[in-house]
Protein backbone atom coordinates (compact mmCIF):
# COMPACT_ATOMS: atom_id res chain seq x y z
CA UNK A 1 0.00 0.00 0.00
CA UNK A 2 1.73 2.89 -1.03
CA UNK A 3 1.33 6.09 1.21
CA UNK A 4 0.05 4.15 4.58
CA UNK A 5 -0.21 6.73 6.77
CA UNK A 6 0.74 4.11 9.90
CA UNK A 7 3.74 1.04 8.66
CA UNK A 8 5.15 -1.32 11.53
CA UNK A 9 7.89 -3.41 10.52
CA UNK A 10 9.23 -6.18 13.20
CA UNK A 11 8.69 -4.38 16.27
CA UNK A 12 10.61 -6.28 18.80
CA UNK A 13 9.64 -4.92 22.67
CA UNK A 14 10.82 -6.84 26.22
CA UNK A 15 9.46 -5.29 29.33
CA UNK A 16 12.45 -6.41 31.91
CA UNK A 17 12.53 -10.23 30.98
CA UNK A 18 9.29 -10.49 29.35
CA UNK A 19 9.39 -10.11 25.75
CA UNK A 20 6.00 -8.05 24.95
CA UNK A 21 6.01 -7.40 21.61
CA UNK A 22 8.03 -10.42 19.16
CA UNK A 23 8.00 -9.55 15.69
CA UNK A 24 4.50 -7.34 15.27
CA UNK A 25 4.17 -5.61 11.85
CA UNK A 26 0.92 -3.69 10.84
CA UNK A 27 -0.09 -0.71 7.96
CA UNK A 28 -3.01 1.80 8.37
CA UNK A 29 -3.85 3.97 5.20
CA UNK A 30 -5.30 7.42 5.32
CA UNK A 31 -9.23 7.12 6.68
CA UNK A 32 -8.85 3.64 7.97
CA UNK A 33 -9.46 2.22 11.20
CA UNK A 34 -8.33 -1.19 13.04
CA UNK A 35 -9.16 -2.24 16.62
CA UNK A 36 -6.20 -4.47 18.17
CA UNK A 37 -7.97 -6.54 20.87
CA UNK A 38 -6.26 -8.55 23.35
CA UNK A 39 -6.94 -9.01 27.52
CA UNK A 40 -5.45 -7.13 30.36
CA UNK A 41 -1.34 -7.54 30.13
CA UNK A 42 -1.05 -8.70 26.61
CA UNK A 43 0.84 -5.58 25.68
CA UNK A 44 -1.98 -3.21 24.25
CA UNK A 45 -0.68 -0.02 25.89
CA UNK A 46 3.19 -0.95 25.25
CA UNK A 47 2.20 -1.11 21.84
CA UNK A 48 0.59 2.23 21.61
CA UNK A 49 3.71 3.66 23.77
CA UNK A 50 6.04 2.86 21.36
CA UNK A 51 3.86 3.89 18.42
CA UNK A 52 3.72 7.36 19.99
CA UNK A 53 7.47 7.20 20.07
CA UNK A 54 7.37 7.41 24.18
CA UNK A 55 9.28 3.43 24.54
CA UNK A 56 11.72 3.04 22.06
CA UNK A 57 11.37 -0.51 20.74
CA UNK A 58 14.30 -3.06 20.84
CA UNK A 59 14.12 -3.15 17.13
CA UNK A 60 12.16 -2.70 14.55
CA UNK A 61 10.72 0.43 12.26
CA UNK A 62 7.66 2.51 13.29
CA UNK A 63 6.64 4.68 10.17
CA UNK A 64 4.53 7.59 10.79
CA UNK A 65 3.40 9.35 7.96
CA UNK A 66 6.23 8.28 6.09
CA UNK A 67 9.28 8.99 8.95
CA UNK A 68 10.71 6.47 10.98
CA UNK A 69 9.65 7.71 14.83
CA UNK A 70 12.10 5.50 16.31
CA UNK A 71 15.15 7.07 14.69
CA UNK A 72 13.52 10.65 16.21
CA UNK A 73 14.32 11.98 19.51
CA UNK A 74 13.81 15.16 21.43
CA UNK A 75 12.47 18.59 19.72
CA UNK A 76 12.10 16.27 16.03
CA UNK A 77 10.13 13.97 18.17
CA UNK A 78 7.56 15.98 19.75
CA UNK A 79 7.42 18.14 16.59
CA UNK A 80 6.98 14.70 14.40
CA UNK A 81 4.30 13.60 17.32
CA UNK A 82 2.48 16.99 17.48
CA UNK A 83 1.95 17.55 13.39
CA UNK A 84 0.89 13.82 12.97
CA UNK A 85 -0.68 11.74 16.09
CA UNK A 86 -3.56 12.39 18.32
CA UNK A 87 -4.23 10.38 21.35
CA UNK A 88 -7.16 9.49 23.42
CA UNK A 89 -6.39 7.93 26.75
CA UNK A 90 -8.38 5.67 29.12
CA UNK A 91 -9.34 8.53 31.50
CA UNK A 92 -9.50 11.53 29.25
CA UNK A 93 -6.14 12.85 31.13
CA UNK A 94 -7.66 17.00 30.63
CA UNK A 95 -6.40 19.11 32.86
CA UNK A 96 -8.38 20.42 35.15
CA UNK A 97 -7.47 24.17 35.59
CA UNK A 98 -8.34 24.43 31.55
CA UNK A 99 -11.39 25.03 30.04
CA UNK A 100 -13.09 21.97 27.71
CA UNK A 101 -12.19 24.70 25.00
CA UNK A 102 -8.55 25.58 26.24
CA UNK A 103 -8.08 21.67 26.37
CA UNK A 104 -9.21 21.01 23.24
CA UNK A 105 -7.22 24.44 21.73
CA UNK A 106 -3.98 23.40 23.40
CA UNK A 107 -2.50 20.92 20.85
CA UNK A 108 -3.25 23.57 18.05
CA UNK A 109 -1.80 26.32 19.54
CA UNK A 110 1.19 24.09 20.22
CA UNK A 111 1.55 23.03 16.90
CA UNK A 112 1.52 26.87 15.42
CA UNK A 113 -2.05 27.72 15.13
CA UNK A 114 -3.16 31.13 15.50
CA UNK A 115 -4.84 31.50 18.57
CA UNK A 116 -7.89 32.80 17.32
CA UNK A 117 -8.19 29.86 14.72
CA UNK A 118 -7.27 27.48 17.69
CA UNK A 119 -10.06 28.44 19.61
CA UNK A 120 -12.45 28.34 16.57
CA UNK A 121 -11.67 24.89 15.39
CA UNK A 122 -11.67 23.86 19.36
CA UNK A 123 -15.37 25.64 19.93
CA UNK A 124 -16.52 23.98 16.80
CA UNK A 125 -15.20 20.35 17.42
CA UNK A 126 -16.96 20.39 21.16
CA UNK A 127 -20.44 21.42 19.26
CA UNK A 128 -19.58 18.55 17.07
CA UNK A 129 -19.06 16.29 19.57
CA UNK A 130 -21.94 17.54 22.02
CA UNK A 131 -19.61 19.41 24.79
CA UNK A 132 -21.20 22.58 26.12
CA UNK A 133 -18.43 24.38 24.94
CA UNK A 134 -18.74 27.62 27.20
CA UNK A 135 -19.11 28.31 31.15
CA UNK A 136 -18.43 24.55 32.21
CA UNK A 137 -15.58 23.68 34.16
CA UNK A 138 -13.48 20.85 33.54
CA UNK A 139 -13.99 19.22 36.65
CA UNK A 140 -17.60 19.11 36.47
CA UNK A 141 -17.86 17.22 33.41
CA UNK A 142 -19.20 13.92 32.76
CA UNK A 143 -16.78 10.65 32.28
CA UNK A 144 -18.52 11.07 28.74
CA UNK A 145 -18.31 14.27 28.31
CA UNK A 146 -14.57 14.18 29.13
CA UNK A 147 -13.97 11.99 26.87
CA UNK A 148 -16.32 13.54 24.35
CA UNK A 149 -13.37 16.06 24.88
CA UNK A 150 -10.34 13.75 24.69
CA UNK A 151 -11.61 12.63 21.27
CA UNK A 152 -11.76 16.80 20.33
CA UNK A 153 -8.63 17.21 21.76
CA UNK A 154 -7.46 14.21 19.32
CA UNK A 155 -8.73 15.29 16.50
CA UNK A 156 -8.08 19.21 16.59
CA UNK A 157 -5.06 19.15 14.55
CA UNK A 158 -6.25 16.74 11.68
CA UNK A 159 -3.52 14.48 12.22
CA UNK A 160 -2.68 11.53 10.06
CA UNK A 161 -3.02 8.94 13.00
CA UNK A 162 -5.07 9.13 16.13
CA UNK A 163 -4.35 6.50 18.82
CA UNK A 164 -6.54 5.65 21.28
CA UNK A 165 -6.25 3.51 24.49
CA UNK A 166 -9.68 1.88 25.55
CA UNK A 167 -11.31 5.09 24.81
CA UNK A 168 -14.66 4.22 26.55
CA UNK A 169 -12.43 1.64 29.40
CA UNK A 170 -13.91 3.95 32.04
CA UNK A 171 -17.92 4.56 30.79
CA UNK A 172 -20.52 1.60 30.46
CA UNK A 173 -23.93 1.77 29.06
CA UNK A 174 -25.39 4.92 26.65
CA UNK A 175 -21.61 6.92 27.23
CA UNK A 176 -19.44 4.25 26.00
CA UNK A 177 -21.62 3.96 22.97
CA UNK A 178 -22.04 7.25 22.53
CA UNK A 179 -17.94 8.00 22.90
CA UNK A 180 -17.57 4.59 20.35
CA UNK A 181 -19.31 5.79 18.25
CA UNK A 182 -18.14 9.37 17.48
CA UNK A 183 -14.07 8.64 17.67
CA UNK A 184 -15.18 6.32 14.28
CA UNK A 185 -17.65 8.77 12.62
CA UNK A 186 -15.58 11.78 13.54
CA UNK A 187 -11.80 10.33 12.78
CA UNK A 188 -13.42 8.81 9.27
CA UNK A 189 -15.23 12.61 8.30
CA UNK A 190 -11.67 14.22 8.95
CA UNK A 191 -9.59 11.61 6.98
CA UNK A 192 -7.92 10.55 9.74
CA UNK A 193 -6.38 6.86 9.95
CA UNK A 194 -7.63 5.28 13.83
CA UNK A 195 -6.12 2.54 16.00
CA UNK A 196 -8.00 1.48 18.64
CA UNK A 197 -6.46 -0.60 21.09
CA UNK A 198 -9.42 -2.15 23.86
CA UNK A 199 -10.64 -5.37 25.31
CA UNK A 200 -14.30 -4.51 24.15
CA UNK A 201 -15.42 -6.30 21.55
CA UNK A 202 -18.51 -3.84 20.93
CA UNK A 203 -16.32 -0.74 20.15
CA UNK A 204 -13.92 -3.14 18.34
CA UNK A 205 -16.76 -3.80 16.28
CA UNK A 206 -16.56 -0.47 15.32
CA UNK A 207 -13.35 -0.45 12.97
CA UNK A 208 -12.86 -1.42 9.41
CA UNK A 209 -10.83 -4.58 10.42
CA UNK A 210 -10.11 -5.72 13.64
CA UNK A 211 -6.79 -8.15 14.86
CA UNK A 212 -5.67 -9.72 18.18
CA UNK A 213 -2.36 -9.04 19.72
CA UNK A 214 -1.59 -12.30 20.50
CA UNK A 215 1.87 -13.50 22.02
CA UNK A 216 3.42 -10.45 20.66
CA UNK A 217 2.65 -10.61 17.12
CA UNK A 218 -0.83 -9.59 15.61
CA UNK A 219 -3.22 -12.74 14.40
CA UNK A 220 -6.82 -12.30 13.10
CA UNK A 221 -9.50 -12.64 15.29
CA UNK A 222 -11.89 -15.40 15.17
CA UNK A 223 -14.84 -13.14 13.96
N1 LIG B 1 7.88 -0.43 32.26
C1 LIG B 1 7.59 -1.71 32.43
N2 LIG B 1 8.42 -2.53 33.11
C2 LIG B 1 8.12 -3.82 33.29
N3 LIG B 1 7.01 -4.41 32.84
C3 LIG B 1 6.14 -3.66 32.16
C4 LIG B 1 6.36 -2.27 31.93
N4 LIG B 1 5.32 -1.80 31.22
C5 LIG B 1 4.48 -2.82 31.02
N5 LIG B 1 4.98 -3.95 31.58
C6 LIG B 1 4.39 -5.28 31.52
O1 LIG B 1 4.14 -5.54 30.16
C7 LIG B 1 2.95 -6.29 30.00
C8 LIG B 1 2.03 -5.58 29.04
O2 LIG B 1 1.49 -4.43 29.66
P1 LIG B 1 0.50 -3.43 28.92
O3 LIG B 1 1.14 -3.00 27.65
O4 LIG B 1 0.13 -2.38 29.89
O5 LIG B 1 -0.73 -4.39 28.59
P2 LIG B 1 -2.26 -4.03 28.27
O6 LIG B 1 -2.33 -2.60 27.91
O7 LIG B 1 -2.62 -4.96 27.15
O8 LIG B 1 -3.04 -4.35 29.51
C9 LIG B 1 2.37 -6.46 31.40
O9 LIG B 1 2.77 -7.75 31.85
C10 LIG B 1 3.04 -5.38 32.20
O10 LIG B 1 3.13 -5.75 33.54
MG1 LIG C 1 -3.47 -1.06 28.65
Amino acid sequence: MDGAVLDVTDLHHTAGVRPILRGLSLRLGAGESLAVCGPSGCGKTTLLMVLLGLVKPASGAVLVAGTDITRLKGRKLAAHRRAHLGVVFQFGELLPELSPVENVALPALLAGTPRRDAYRDAGRLLDDLGVPADGTSTALLSGGERQRTAVARALVTKPALVLADEPTGALDGVARDVVADLLFAQSAQRGCALLVVTHDTAVADRADARLRLDRGVLARTGA
